[in-house]
């Protein structure tokens, strides 16, 4: 186990994951949609910026002919009090009548999937699903199925490997948390 503490900005963060250990968690995930996708072509969209090194990690993996997207979400509050308006810039393919897979690094209270999911479906894929490295469960707030998860996490800040603290931190090829 790596035992060196990085700073970044004002905070301390201690090792979490080490790179070989991220690893076995992608292999599993692999494993298993390479399983479930076997004789389909679907196509993967990944939600920047978070799981950029995620994403290029896990399709490498893949075994079946895929296509990637990688995509920024923008949500926001629309006119009407109740309504969220869930804006994908960067999607070029159509969705209709494919089957699509979501890459995200975390899903943690679940708002921006729970966005995305309903914007997706507007456009009717065959099927869709989630794929995330990490979940929150004590924090996740939705009622949706996330099909794929790599580990589930305690409620603890996590920079690395894609994750940022205030924008520094995502290029540490291991996982770290918070030290105190
Ligand atoms: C993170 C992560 C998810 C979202 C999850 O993105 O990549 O998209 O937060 O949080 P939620 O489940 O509470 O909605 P962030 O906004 O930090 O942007 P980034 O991917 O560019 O780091």
């Amino acid at each position: 186990m790596e035992t060196e503490i990085v700073k970044i900005k004002d905070k301390e963060f201690k090792p979490y994951l080490t790179p070989a250990q991220i690893n076995d968690i992608i292999e599993d995930l692999a494993r298993r949609i390479n399983r479930d996708y076997a004789g389909k072509n679907p196509l993967l969209v990944a939600i920047l910026n978070g799981a950029f090194i995620f994403a290029a990690d896990l399709v490498k993996k893949l075994s079946f002919p895929c296509r990637i997207s990688l995509i920024k979400v923008s949500s926001y509050a629309g006119t009407e009090s109740t309504q969220n308006v869930c804006e994908l810039i960067g999607l070029q393919e159509s969705i209709k009548d494919e089957d699509v897979i979501i890459i995200e690094d975390i899903v943690d209270t679940g708002v921006t999937m729970s966005h995305l999911l309903e914007r997706l479906r507007k456009d009717q894929p065959r099927s869709l699903a989630i794929c995330s490295l990490l979940f929150k469960p004590e924090k996740f707030t939705k009622d949706y199925t996330i099909d794929y998860i790599g580990k589930s996490i305690p409620n603890e800040f996590v920079v690395g490997y894609g994750f940022d603290y205030d924008g520094y931190g995502r290029n540490l090829p291991g996982i770290y948390q918070l030290k105190d």
